[in-house]
């Protein structure tokens, strides 16, 4: 009897706010859980408001659009099917209905969104995210840069993980914590979802204040721990990034990933010293590798693709591509690699690595 009452009740008062918000216009998004999940915002068209819901199939999103008179009866035909978890985005609170009753938090976003129906590309890093970009210096102009590396960031990592559902991910060599607050941001406030999140860093001062602003904004499944990535002790990771991480540290980053069998492993390679320093210069690249600038180019260009060899030939299916441009860092390229358990060949990588003369790595 009790459980019959938590299952009704719950509903019923979750039903009234969303119909509440959408008449008193601090309706900001309904989410409901499931699959395909589905999303909902309100637009006008033709001057009629109407509940706009998308379903997120695998491969692909469908739109509905439905008026808003009926928007409330849709959700409760929704609920009558035995759904028991959804999420309402209010300016005021946030509602958060579970298979245990109905839970309130403070609102995620205090504006209603613009309503019209063609509505801008999502910004990942909104007024949701102000507490924390502050915290951490980002929201003045003069590091708009930075800012706009942690949005595309999680712009990549919010396609990638699309398709690989993860539950622990770890931001390897993460400094300050940029863009380990900003996949917090992303799993947590964006999509509600529980995943821990772990920052590893060898400069305790850092994973100090880090810390301490993740428990300022009541970062819940967000912590930094002081130790070096090649020996700092990890549960199993399913998803594993790394921005800049120094030199070889990108290799530890990596292998960690690969024996954790980490579903995604993201880098941004930083510098490259290793293979410079020991690699031939087979003829005729030798007369161009008398430029220094010639031989750093190609030392990247090698290293960066030796690291995709090794995860291919680990069982991962790699891309290489230009994450922001050029203007905003020189060290622009992203290796993504996604786990297939299907080793590749390692005979390419024993030719690559014959042709320019490297007898170690640190992937070895
Ligand atoms: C260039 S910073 C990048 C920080 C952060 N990922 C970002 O993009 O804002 C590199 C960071 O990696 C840390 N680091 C380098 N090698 C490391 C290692 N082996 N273990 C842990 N941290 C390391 C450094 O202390 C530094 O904070």
């Amino acid at each position: 009897m009790t459980v019959h009452t938590v299952g009704v009740m719950p509903k019923a008062r979750f039903l009234s706010k969303f119909a509440d918000s959408l008449a008193d216009g601090t309706f900001v998004r309904l989410v409901l859980p499931g699959d395909p999940k589905i999303t909902a915002r309100l637009v006008e068209l033709k001057g009629v408001p109407h509940l706009s819901l998308t379903f997120h199939h695998a491969t692909k999103d469908v739109t509905k659009n439905i008026p808003i008179s009926e928007a409330v009866g849709w959700v409760e035909k929704h609920f009558a099917g035995g759904v028991c978890s959804a999420l309402l985005g209010t300016t005021q609170r946030d509602w958060q209905l579970t298979p245990k009753g109905l839970v309130s938090h403070r609102p995620a976003v205090t504006t209603a969104p613009p309503r019209s129906h063609d509505q801008p590309k999502q910004m990942l890093l909104d007024d949701s995210a102000r507490d924390w970009l502050d915290g951490l210096g980002v929201s003045r102009p003069a590091m708009a840069d930075k800012r706009r590396q942690i949005e595309r960031y999680m712009e990549i990592l919010s396609h990638l993980l699309k398709e690989t559902p993860v539950e622990r991910l770890a931001d390897m060599g993460c400094g300050k914590g940029y863009l380990t607050f900003g996949a917090w941001h992303l799993f947590h406030r964006i999509w509600q979802k529980p995943v821990r999140i772990t920052g590893v860093e060898a400069r305790p001062e850092l994973v100090e204040a880090a810390n301490k602003l993740a428990r300022k904004i009541g970062a819940v499944g967000l912590e930094f721990v002081a130790g070096t990535i090649q020996s700092v002790a990890l549960p199993p990771l399913d998803a594993l990034i790394a921005l800049h991480a120094c030199d070889t540290a990108t290799d530890d980053a990596i292998r960690r990933g690969i024996e954790s069998k980490a579903k995604l492993i993201v880098v941004a390679p930083c510098c490259h010293k290793e293979v410079r320093r020991q690699w031939s210069h087979p003829e005729p690249l030798g007369a161009v590798l008398q430029h220094g600038i010639m031989e750093e180019r190609l030392a990247e260009w090698a290293t960066d693709g030796l690291r995709a060899l090794h995860l291919e030939a680990a069982g991962y299916r790699t891309k290489l591509f230009e994450f922001v441009s050029g203007d905003h860092t020189p060290k622009n390229l992203m290796l993504a690699a996604i786990r297939t358990g299907k080793p590749g060949k390692p005979g390419q990588l024993i030719r690559f690595r014959e042709f320019f003369g490297i007898k170690h790595h640190a992937l070895d």
